[in-house]
């Protein structure tokens, strides 16, 4: 499914937890080179070095890209020349200020820092990438369902608005390149910055009680990660600007499931 020989620059790798390792895995399935951009050194030998011991720069081609500071993302594309295509995993919001039981804060610094990483550096990595898909290519990027305001998601829930907003306004902005900005929208999934959203088991209890498709929070990541390589490749050659929501449904139901609404047997 996935022919090119460039690879795919695949953003926001931290664990074998992430989301961005399970892209990585589902492009490698079907044919694609991956090259992973991790945040930091500080982190990869945190978090990477546990999985994967400390050879997982080699094991798994992996660079270092803070995506909200310009430098670094020029430099990035700069090393990696051309690639096929760009997945934007990563997002940051300071969880004792912008996520919890109080929205209002007086954190206005925390607000902009979290909204810089979450939403804007999608439009900066957009504009370096499309330097590098001189040829066209495909950026995609990971948002959680924007159109309803759920309990302590509080200011991610605006920037994943925002992200949204964005991945349009990229899209109509790089159609002329050939570029398509697409986004898939997860239902929750057990990742370490899920993990810092207060409240995280209530948003998966509502995602089993309104899915009417069943909601695994740890192996419906291949699922996303199969809909962000469908993004990604050439099926999907006239999908742009598109949030594609990959969430077993719960984002389109007004009511809980009821019981006879359920799966009866085995899947
Ligand atoms: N886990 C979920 O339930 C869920 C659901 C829907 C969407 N998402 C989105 O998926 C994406 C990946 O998150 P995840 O759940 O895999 O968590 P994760 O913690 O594994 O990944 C988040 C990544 O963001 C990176 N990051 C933060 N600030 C950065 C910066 N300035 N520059 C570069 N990288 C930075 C972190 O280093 C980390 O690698 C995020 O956009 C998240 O909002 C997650």
């Amino acid at each position: 499914m996935l022919t090119d020989k460039r690879p795919y620059l695949v953003m926001g790798l931290l664990s074998r937890q992430s989301i961005a390792f399970a892209i990585g895995e589902a492009i490698r399935a079907h044919g694609g080179r991956v090259v992973y951009s991790v945040q930091s050194p500080v982190l990869k030998q945190r978090y990477l070095d546990k999985d994967f011991g400390p050879d997982a720069a080699q094991t798994l081609d992996l660079r270092y890209c803070d995506a909200s500071r310009e430098a670094e993302v020029r430099a990035l594309f700069q090393e990696l020349g051309p690639v096929a295509g760009v997945v934007h995993s990563l997002a940051y919001a300071n969880p004792r200020t912008c996520l919890g039981p109080e929205f209002h804060t007086d954190a206005q610094e925390d607000i902009l820092r979290s909204y810089e990483v979450s939403c804007v550096s999608l439009a900066l990595v957009a504009r370096y990438a499309a330097s590098a898909m001189p040829a066209g290519g495909a950026v995609t990027a990971l948002s959680f369902d924007a159109a309803r305001a759920y309990a302590g998601y509080n200011w991610m829930g605006v920037h994943k608005a925002a992200l949204e907003a964005l991945v349009r306004a990229l899209a109509r902005r790089h159609g002329r390149d050939g570029i398509r900005v697409n986004a898939v929208s997860a239902g929750p999934l057990q990742t370490a910055a899920a993990g810092k959203i207060p409240g995280f088991d209530r948003l998966i209890a509502h995602w089993q009680a309104y899915s009417p498709l069943p909601w695994d929070p740890v192996a419906d990541k291949a699922a996303v990660a199969d809909a962000v390589v469908f993004l990604c490749s050439d099926m999907a050659r006239r999908v742009t600007g598109h949030i594609l929501a990959v969430d077993g449904g719960a984002s389109i139901a007004g009511t809980a499931l009821e019981p006879h609404e359920r799966l009866s047997g085995p899947r």
